[in-house]
């Protein structure tokens, strides 16, 4: 069963002449850090990789150090602890899936670092999403114990309650954090995330249109050129 059709936005970032805007880049991953994460794994983004896109090396650095990770196991196969790199990935906030669903009530949080390319309707579905959720169920429809309704959600009964709100975090550059604010926030950098190479691409794309471009002009000037004595 669908869900409800999300609304299709305006994004800057997909456009085909903008990029990444680093500094809702760095809003965004501040309200993955501080709300989704508790529940949401980024497993597939290594911390060298917010470097110079959302914060500096010093600061992914440090940020790196506060986790631990397991070292390889040494000669007598024990392993330990030691503080993380900028070569590691970000942490997992469960052990493993059992633990996950475990503490959602037997659902599964899904990790994110493909989310926006992985869900039909990507970044217009996930903001949708977040920001889609009544006070309270229209009259008439049903909600499973445990389940929150969503429209947009297909099924629409989510084991995930809603998470913004007006105010939740405070952002460093004092844009107001309403809930629609940090929802768009937290979906471009969740794109990002899937897509960082995105900004490449778009600039690739540029030249190679340039290059073609001028060597069509070229390729037009040498045959009329050529031809000029005949015609
Ligand atoms: C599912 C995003 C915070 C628990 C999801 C899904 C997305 C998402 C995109 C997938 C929906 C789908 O399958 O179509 C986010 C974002 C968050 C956030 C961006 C922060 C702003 C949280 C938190 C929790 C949580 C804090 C736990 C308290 C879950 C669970 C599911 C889920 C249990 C599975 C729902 C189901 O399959 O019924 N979330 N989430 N999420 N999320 Fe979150």
């Amino acid at each position: 069963e669908e869900g409800l059709h999300p609304t299709k936005y305006p994004w800057e970032h997909t456009k085909i002449y903008k990029t990444f805007d680093h500094q809702a880049l760095r809003r965004g991953f501040q309200v993955y850090r501080e709300v989704c994460a508790s529940c949401h794994s980024l497993k597939r983004i290594p911390f060298r990789s917010l470097v110079g896109n959302i914060m500096t090396a010093d600061e992914a650095k440090a940020l790196a150090e506060e986790n631990e990770y397991d070292t390889e196991p040494n000669d007598e196969g024990e392993i330990e602890q030691r503080p993380g790199k900028l070569s590691d990935y970000l942490p997992s906030p469960y052990k493993n899936d059992e633990a996950a669903r475990a503490a959602n009530n037997g659902a599964l949080p899904p990790d994110l670092s493909l989310i926006t390319k992985a869900r039909h309707g990507g970044v217009d579905y996930i903001f949708a999403l977040l920001t889609g959720y009544p006070e309270e169920p229209p009259a008439g429809a049903t909600v499973m114990e445990g389940l929150n309704f969503n429209p947009y959600f297909p099924g629409t009964g989510i084991a995930m309650a809603r998470v913004l709100y007006d105010g939740l975090v405070e952002y460093e550059d004092k844009t107001p954090a309403t809930t629609s604010q940090m929802a768009k926030d937290v979906v471009e950098f969740l794109n990002w995330a899937a897509e960082p190479e995105a900004d490449n691409r778009k600039l690739m794309g540029w030249k190679v249109m340039a290059v073609t471009g001028f060597l069509f002009g070229l390729s037009v000037w040498v045959k009329r050129y050529k031809w000029s004595p005949i015609k």
